[in-house]
Formats: C-alpha cells, sequence, structure tokens
C-alpha cells in the first residue's frame, strides 16, 4: 500500500538514511560500551560498571526508537551488522585499554554522536518531518548529558 503521510518520498528517503547511519553508529557504541562494562577495572569499578549499563540500555532504547521512525516513513530497516559496519564512522574497540582510556573513547564518541545528530538535525528542518526531529533532538540532548557525564569523571577536563 503506498503510503502518504504528507512528507515527500525523497524527503523521506532522505531521513531514513540519516537515520539509518546513526542507527549504525548506536551498534558500534553500544556494543564497545559493553566491552568497558565488562572491562573497566580499578577502584571506582562499581560505579562505572553501572553506569556504563545504563548507557547501553540508552543506547538500546535508542536503536528501537530510530529504527521504528524508519518503519514509519515507509521503509524497511536492513539491520544486520555488515550494513551497520558499512554506514557507521565509529570504530570497534579491538585492543584492551586503560580505564581511564575507556572515558575518553566514550566522550569522544558521544562527542561525535551529538554533532551527527545536530548534523541531521540542521539537513531535516525544511523538510517538514516533526516526528523525526523530534527524535533526534531527544537524541542529542541524551548526548550532551552523557558527555558532559563522561567529561566530568576526568576531573581534568572542563
Ligand atoms: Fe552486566
Amino acid at each position: 500500500m503506498t503510503i502518504n503521510i504528507g512528507i515527500s518520498q525523497s524527503h523521506r528517503e532522505y531521513a531514513r538514511d540519516l537515520l539509518f547511519k546513526i542507527l549504525s553508529d548506536y551498534y558500534i557504541l553500544m556494543i564497545k560500551t559493553q566491552n568497558y562494562h565488562w572491562n573497566a577495572r580499578g577502584p571506582h569499578f562499581h560505579s562505572y560498571h553501572q553506569m556504563l549499563e545504563l548507557q547501553y540500555n540508552d543506547l538500546a532504547q535508542g536503536v528501537d526508537l530510530l529504527a521504528e521512525r524508519i518503519r514509519s516513513l515507509g521503509f524497511h530497516v536492513p539491520a544486520n551488522y555488515k550494513n551497520f559496519m558499512t554506514h557507521a564512522t565509529l570504530q570497534e574497540e579491538m585492543r584492551e585499554p586503560a580505564t581511564e582510556d575507556m572515558l575518553k573513547n566514550l566522550t569522544h564518541d558521544h562527542e561525535y554522536l551529538i554533532r551527527e545528530t545536530r548534523e541531521a538535525i540542521n539537513k531535516l528542518k525544511e523538510t517538514g518531518d516533526e516526528n523525526t526531529l523530534d527524535l533526534l533532538v531527544e537524541r542529542l540532548s541524551l548526548h550532551e548529558k552523557t558527555a558532559w557525564m563522561l567529561r566530568s569523571l576526568n576531573s581534568h577536563d572542563s
């Protein structure tokens, strides 16, 4: 059945592509956050372990919301790791970083997602797709908060 929701095909395709790109980066960051949840060490282990669990749960929730938005726009969600790896910009963790480097890596990744999400919002502003914009603004707020919390754990940073 043809979709008729007042957003042109090209605008919906544009939103789908931006959403899927962010979704792919989420998968990379989600497994990296789980990796650090399991492998963090040191006197702050318990608080890092718990904080990182909240973060990967938030990313999992974001994945679901992004994918369901793609469906609402009338498209298939091509969810498989091959596609995620092809579309993502963020890099998987292949090493065994020190715990303080884990926090820095996550800060950089959340800051990347902030820039990527802000760019997507700017690109979609004129398309009249308020629901996608709402979702992205909500995601932007969450990443900014997470990046602030991660930065605050390094007392040398602002
Ligand atoms: Fe766990």
